[in-house]
């Protein structure tokens, strides 16, 4: 939206789908799931962050692979001057990198909705705020490097509803 890849009117109903893409996910695979793999899985919820002495590193890591993520998917998939074909590639390949990368810290969520669906279904709402504020301050980031740095002239126009 920040760089006018989304209308500004579809903002809510995007967060709003997505939310509820995370929830059908996470109860299609406690449906599918035998409750005790289910649970010793945590239902897939979050659960790296384990006492407050990890929650700064979590936070930090959130941001940095969010903004790994949104920079390939932005100027890769949408910013005009700089998408091409490959962008489907370089986006799985920076989802896979931030995976390995902080999969051990934080869990690399990258998105609120794949924290949040998991923690609903699994009622594990520990730390849970971490995977919307580094989230959420990671693409911001990008949303204004992109805007007002790196970004084509076209991103301008969004506050005029594009
Ligand atoms: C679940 O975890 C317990 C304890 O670690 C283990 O003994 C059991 O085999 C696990 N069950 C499944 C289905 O993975």
């Amino acid at each position: 939206m920040l760089i006018g890849g989304l209308n500004l009117a579809m903002l809510l109903p995007y967060w709003i789908s997505q939310l509820c893409g995370g929830l059908i996910g996470a109860a299609l695979a406690k449906a599918v799931s035998p409750e005790e793999r289910f649970w010793n899985a945590s239902g897939a919820a979050f659960v790296t962050v384990r006492e407050q002495g990890q929650v700064r590193g979590a936070v930090v890591a959130e941001l940095i692979l969010t903004a790994l993520l949104a920079l390939a998917v932005c100027m890769g998939a949408i910013n005009e001057k700089t998408r091409g074909p490959l962008a489907p590639f370089s986006i799985g390949f920076a989802v896979t990198a931030d995976i390995l990368a902080g999969g051990a810290v934080s869990g690399a969520c990258m998105n609120p909705a794949r924290a949040f669906g998991p923690a609903v279904m699994a009622s594990h709402w520990d730390f849970h705020w971490v995977y919307w504020l580094g989230p959420l301050l990671g693409s911001l980031l990008v949303g204004v490097l992109i805007r007002f740095i790196i970004g084509d002239g076209k991103t301008r126009l969004i506050f005029k509803g594009r």
